[in-house]
């Protein structure tokens, strides 16, 4: 029991809480960081930050076949639906849903959103997810640095993932203020490397996190696992 989570590639990871086994922005088909392959993976549930490809992803094909819950923006869901996906729950910022094993609580993230076609995908967002023994997880999808992330630290984070890529999302130096806002026991890099656009150094990145803020980093290969204490 607990949580433990495998990094996909990119922003994509398969997280196990306490035996349920869960998917945050699932995109591995042209992903060339990916560890696996969609149809290998299993999901009671998957979250959805925001409507860009490399978030969106494998989720219809996923759901399909698992019959897994997607959770998503209200335009997301809606557009799930049309896609044939019938088993979604839409959330928007400041809202919270208990799930069953998992309390979800939606947040902002400041970034655009669009599906692959072009059409609008609602407003980007975050999550804030929270196990039935309390454990909590801040994953915070493409964004930049915003200072209200010092009330989401203000719920206790044990783990915050933050994309760490710059360009599109905030990079690493950003990324250490975020971290002294947020306040996390541990906190995993993501949307990074994945392409030349995107590259960064994270055992530099880990080592600035170690020395400048009270985190514990926890930087992860593709198809890694880390259990959390
Ligand atoms: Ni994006
Ligand atoms: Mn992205």
């Amino acid at each position: 029991m607990g949580v433990q989570f495998t990094w996909l590639g990119h922003s994509a990871f398969a997280v196990d809480i306490d035996g349920h086994p869960v998917l945050f922005d699932p995109f591995l088909t042209g992903n060339p960081l990916a560890s696996t392959t969609a149809d290998q993976l299993d999901a009671d549930i998957i979250f959805l930050s925001h409507a860009h490809g490399d978030h969106l992803g494998d989720t219809v094909p996923i759901a399909l076949r698992t019959g897994a819950r997607v959770v998503a923006n209200f335009e997301i869901c809606n557009w799930m639906n049309g896609n044939g996906v019938s088993n979604t729950h839409p959330q928007n910022p400041g809202g919270g849903w208990d799930h069953g094993f998992i309390h979800a609580k939606w947040t902002v993230a400041h970034h655009s959103s669009s599906f692959p076609d072009g059409t609008y995908g609602g407003e980007p967002n975050g999550f804030v997810l929270t196990t039935e023994r309390g454990q909590r997880l801040y994953f915070a999808g493409d964004t930049a640095l915003f200072s209200d992330m010092q009330l989401i630290g203000n719920l206790g984070l044990d783990v915050a993932f933050l994309p760490i890529g710059d360009n599109f999302t905030m990079g690493p130096e950003d990324s250490l203020e975020a971290i002294r806002l947020l306040r996390p026991r541990y906190v995993v890099p993501m949307h990074y490397n994945t392409w030349d656009l995107i590259a960064q150094d994270a055992g530099a990145w880990a080592n600035r996190v170690s020395n400048e803020t009270q985190a514990q980093p926890i930087v992860l290969d593709p198809g890694n696992t880390f259990p959390l204490p």
